[in-house]
């Protein structure tokens, strides 16, 4: 008998931008991350220093079509319906929806996710949407993005319309992915947009971040008026954090570097409160955001239902001196730091991917014990997965080492459930190939290999990795056959 529950959403994850191509078809409007492209030009465009509000004739964008989800879900959704996913976790791609972000609604959007729902729905495929997935609108990145208060607006007249079209079907909803990587990394994912004449960065950066706070928990209470039956969470990026040695100091400095990456997100989402050691951060740099009439209230007010949570590896870091030079180069997983609060430090006791990213199983663990005694709700695990060079070879892709990895993972998660940590389900990253936010296609992550590259599109074809056939068994036995 298996440990994990009846239930249990065995599953995996894609992302409209990183997935679906066809960026301008169905009328979709352009998004922020359209507005990107893979050469010369891409970190430019991300970091703002040059502008990204024309697309480039000289440039190749990979998302522009992707893996081509948004034409061959049928075909898609039939091969993890094979693998027998119970989930499928996938974000709704807000210029499908609304093209200029607000004002009219585009029916073509509707119908087309219509169809991803009932026919996840045929195959009992439960649906898991992400509303908000980093594909800002372009018309609202025009209008300041998540800078402008009246981004909470936009934001929950966007989930209504979600809600009043799928809610008779979507029974699960993740609010913004990754909010903690949106504020901490944000060129990295390409979304950052500060206004001309901003002098105090953070500040405005938290600004944006509190606009979220706020977005985020008017659309959770939004969801349980009009869908008494559905649940919602957030889905932030959880790494647990280790301090480098056992000197006090650098104690103190995971402390802060884990409320600052992980406990405000999960605090205000739970709670409905700032973290305090991150507020006295905020204090310190003269960077606490501004509050709304009702604000405070409509965070009080929110309650999630579970929390979803990506986990790719765990974060250490030591003291950082007043005067470091920090490297500001950081991705999700990579080591950064706060001259005078924290810096990251490379793990001596932990293998990395071949794109540099610690490897953890145990961390994981670690993670999920400290989110549930903090947290007490339900928990599911939104992403979790490693991203590698992989080969074609006669059709196949041997990718023994992702097998390794999410073998390791799905070991301690058997961990987590035997100690009693509610887990309701696991969704890796990806279900199929897709177009990573910074490494392109060249870093993949699927179960499902697609045939394109990030110089030019390919035949687009679907092959079954080797991960394929072994996560079928592992979810035929309910998580208990990991051989
Ligand atoms: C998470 C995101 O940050 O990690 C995904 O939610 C992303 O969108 C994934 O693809 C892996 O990161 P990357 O940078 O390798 O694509």
């Amino acid at each position: 008998m298996s440990v994990f529950p009846e239930s249990f959403l065995w599953g995996g994850a894609l992302a409209a931008n990183q997935s679906e191509g066809a960026f301008r078809e169905g009328d979709k409007g352009l998004t922020t991350v359209d507005m990107i492209p893979h050469g010369e030009h891409r970190m430019a465009v991300k970091l703002g220093l040059e502008k990204r509000f024309q697309l480039r004739d000289d440039e190749f964008y990979p998302s522009h079509e992707a893996t081509d989800f948004y034409h061959r879900y049928k075909e898609d959704i039939k091969l993890m319906a094979e693998m027998g996913f119970k989930t499928y976790r996938f974000s709704i791609a807000w210029t499908r929806l609304i093209p200029n972000g607000t004002g009219e609604v585009n029916q073509a959007g509707i119908d087309h996710y219509n169809d991803v729902i009932n026919t996840c729905l045929e195959y009992n495929i439960e649906p898991l949407v992400t509303m908000f997935h980093f594909d800002m609108p372009d018309a609202l990145d025009k209008r300041g993005s998540w800078s402008n208060p009246e981004s909470v607006d936009w934001f929950v007249n966007f989930a209504k319309v979600m809600f009043e079209n799928f809610g008779d079907r979507v029974k699960y909803w993740l609010t913004i992915n990754e909010q903690n990587m949106l504020t901490l990394v944000g060129p990295i994912i390409g979304t950052l947009r500060i206004p001309e004449g901003t002098t105090n960065v953070l500040k405005e950066v938290y600004q944006q971040n509190h606009h979220m706070l706020v977005a985020q928990a008017k659309a959770m209470v939004l969801c349980h008026e009009m869908l008494p039956n559905a649940k919602i969470g957030p889905a932030p990026n959880i790494s647990y954090v280790y301090p480098a040695s056992c000197k006090p100091e650098d104690i103190l400095a995971a402390q802060e570097f884990n409320a600052i990456r992980n406990w405000l997100y999960l605090d205000m989402a739970v709670y409905g409160k700032y973290n305090n050691l991150v507020w006295t951060y905020l204090e310190e740099n003269d960077a606490t955001p501004t509050f709304a009439e009702g604000d405070e209230e409509a965070m009080k007010n929110a309650h999630p239902d579970f929390i979803g949570f990506n986990y790719y590896s765990t974060a250490t870091v030591q003291k950082a001196a007043a005067d470091d030079k920090l490297d500001p180069g950081a991705d999700q997983q990579s080591s950064r730091g706060e001259a005078g609060y924290y810096k990251g430090y490379a793990n001596p006791n932990l293998k990395k991917t071949e794109f540099g990213w610690e490897i953890d199983p145990d961390g994981f663990l670690a993670t999920m014990r400290e989110m549930y005694s903090r947290y007490h709700l339900p928990m599911i695990v939104t992403e979790n997965g490693l991203g590698a060079y992989d080969t074609l070879e006669e059709g196949r892709v041997h990718d023994n080492y992702r097998i390794a990895y999410l073998r390791a993972h799905i070991e301690q998660l058997h961990k987590a459930v035997t100690e009693n940590i509610e887990m309701m389900g696991y969704c890796p990253w990806s279900a199929i190939d897709l177009v990573s936010t910074h490494e392109g296609i060249r870093k993949r992550y699927g179960f499902i290999y697609v045939d394109t590259t990030d110089e030019e599109v390919g035949t687009l074809d679907r092959y079954k990795k080797d991960s394929f056939y072994w996560y079928k068994k592992v979810i035929e036995s309910n998580g208990e056959n990991l051989d």
